[in-house]
């Protein structure tokens, strides 16, 4: 991919390709639905059924930097000139620097324009912008940017395009096909579909979903549930939430088919706290698919049953680890579960129940309506599918890349971010959360699946990227992903409990260039006794990034390697 300008000229909008339209209702969540607040929600200023549809996000990203100002000017101002537009709240197109991103349906397409302030708004009327006139702010047909252009959208396809809460126009995208293949279909056709699609687990793990569904489907039981985990407490990471503050009804189709499958008629989403936007479109999304028969007793007329409901999270990134989700779900502090048994044997409340991530169930509703064959087609190596990078931190382009596995670090950090925002080197990028390892230039070309990058001793995780310049201390890091560790340990296991502490006191004292030689043999062996003897991940992990920065970075322990090793000796 060539270099992203960084905005196209006003003006000259390609023609042609106009995208579906629906007649615009109101796109608000739960606590806004009905009109509650027509200021935001203008179906018309007439109330005319036919007018200029103008899309306003409401992400939480584009609502933390003014979108509800800015609807409400838009509103405001058409009022004033009478001008005849239909409001619709879509999801956020994950291009955060232009946020709030406005678009306007025209013949043309729908034509973009930001970021806009509610200070913009009266200029871009006079500018003619319900017609795509030409504007500063104007960035040509929203799907000609080079941003969205070049992405593989199969999990995003909708989101930004549609309004979140329309079934007419979930339906109109193909929403809900997945589902009905599904309900023609035994329990274990579903689960070979999601087995030959080759989709493994987006929560970090990338265990193989079609064989987790398998398991859950062979164990005979009485109550099976369905769990979505979106927790999503990985640092740099908000995929889960944009899709469902932007497509909630994906996520909705996602787990009422894997109810389908398994024979479960329960499933909750177990949703972080920090995420109230994301809540109340849930909870909107849910009642309006129970209501259409989506949900309920009779799912589809297909006479099985599929019930939905949210849980608020208990604000610990423990609680993301699916077993001490588990205890969390069922009222308990977040404690991790030993394992043997499998929670597709017994999770919640002892019965057999299906984990997956947001973006795991999001990737359903397409491999049903196209087929197996079409998902694995994307990908490389044993990675298939696609995967949303999430590009945050010291970057001029931050927001949501939605490409197949396999492209590289560095087209990530380039390409679409456009380079760090202080305009220094990149120096180091953790990937795949705060358990991922913290990836060197020299490795910005490993291709980016999870075996290749397994390999380098990094992973891919839920696909979140945290860019750093030259000026990063990379020691400071390291001390940072012990300290991160010991202060969300559930406690249960001594090498995460105890010796998540210890670290943070080791590497003080490499820092402090106290006897540098014992102390880093002595946090190779402390590493290695969390590596192998921790319960979990969180303290199993946590030795990647400090010992990636050790490994990477070792200027910045007051160490040269060569001298480091005959002390260590
Ligand atoms: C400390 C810790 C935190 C985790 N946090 C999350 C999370 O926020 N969201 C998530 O989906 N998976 C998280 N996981 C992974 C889950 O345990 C589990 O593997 C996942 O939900 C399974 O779904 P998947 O197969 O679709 O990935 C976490 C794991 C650990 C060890
Ligand atoms: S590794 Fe840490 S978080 Fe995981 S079970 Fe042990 S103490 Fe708990």
């Amino acid at each position: 991919m060539s270099p992203l300008p960084g905005r196209p000229k006003a003006g000259s909008l390609p023609l042609g390709g106009v995208e579906r339209g629906f007649r615009g209702a109101c796109s608000a969540p739960a606590e806004r639905a009905g009109c509650a607040e027509p200021a935001l929600c203008a179906h018309s200023a007439k109330g005319a059924p036919v007018s200029t549809r103008v899309f306003v996000p409401i992400d939480s990203a584009a609502l933390s930097l003014g979108a509800d100002r800015v609807a409400r000017a838009i509103a405001d101002e058409a009022g004033r000139r009478g001008a005849d537009v239909t409001l619709v709240r879509n999801g956020s197109r994950g291009m955060f620097w232009l946020e709030p991103l406005v678009e306007v349906d025209t013949p043309a397409g729908r034509i973009a324009y930001g970021p806009v302030k509610a200070e913009d708004v009266a200029g871009l009327f006079a500018a003619g912008f319900l017609a795509g006139g030409a504007h500063p702010l104007a960035l040509g047909r929203v799907d000609a940017m080079p941003w969205l252009a070049g992405q593989q959208r199969l999990t995003f396809a909708r989101v930004g395009l549609t309004d979140p809460l329309s079934i007419d126009d979930y339906r109109a995208h193909e929403g809900f096909a997945g589902l009905a293949r599904a309900i023609a279909l035994s329990g274990a056709e579903i689960v070979k579909e999601m087995t030959d699609s080759g989709l493994r687990g987006r929560g970090g793990a990338a265990f193989p979903t079609g064989i987790k569904w398998r398991t859950v489907l062979d164990t005979a039981a009485p109550e099976k549930y369905v769990v979505c985990n979106a927790d999503e407490g990985d640092s740099g990471t908000f995929s889960d939430r944009m899709l469902m503050e932007g497509d909630p009804y994906c996520l909705i189709e996602g787990m009422a088919i894997a109810g389908v499958a398994v024979g479960a008629s329960r499933g909750y989403i177990y949703l972080r706290s920090e995420y109230p936007h994301a809540f109340g479109m849930l909870q909107a999304a849910i009642a309006r698919a129970r209501a259409a028969g989506y949900l309920g007793a009779d799912v589809m007329g297909s006479g099985k049953a599929f019930e939905l409901e949210v849980r608020i999270g208990a604000g610990a990134y423990i609680c993301g680890e699916e077993t001490a989700m588990l205890e969390s779900l069922e009222g308990k502090r977040g404690v991790v579960r030993a394992k043997p048994p499998l929670p597709a044997i017994s999770g919640l409340f002892g019965a057999p129940t299906v984990i997956n991530n947001v973006m795991s169930f999001a990737s359903v509703p397409v491999i049903l309506a196209r087929g197996a064959a079409f998902y694995r087609d994307y990908g490389s190596g044993r990675s298939r599918g696609t995967l949303p990078f999430q590009l945050a931190g010291n970057l001029k382009r931050t927001g949501l890349v939605e490409r197949a596995f396999g492209l590289t670090l560095r087209e990530l950090l380039y390409d679409y971010g456009g380079g760090s925002a202080s305009g220094r080197p990149i120096r180091a990028v953790q990937v795949g959360g705060p358990l991922g390892a913290y990836v060197p230039e020299s490795q910005f070309d490993v291709p980016l699946d999870y075996e290749a990058y397994v390999a380098i001793g990094a992973m891919v995780g839920h696909g979140g990227l945290v860019a750093f310049d030259d000026t990063v201390d990379m020691a400071h890091m390291a001390r940072y992903a012990m300290e991160f560790c010991a202060i969300e340990s559930c406690g249960k296991c001594t090498p995460c409990r105890i010796g998540s502490t210890r670290g943070v006191e080791v590497i003080d004292r490499i820092i402090a260039g106290e006897a540098r030689g014992r102390n880093l043999a002595l946090l190779d062996s402390l590493c290695d006794t969390m590596l192998a003897g921790s319960l979990c991940a969180l303290g199993g992990m946590t030795p990647y990034p400090v010992q990636s920065a050790l490994k990477h970075f070792p200027e910045d322990f007051g160490l040269i390697p060569d001298q480091d090793k005959q002390a260590a000796a």
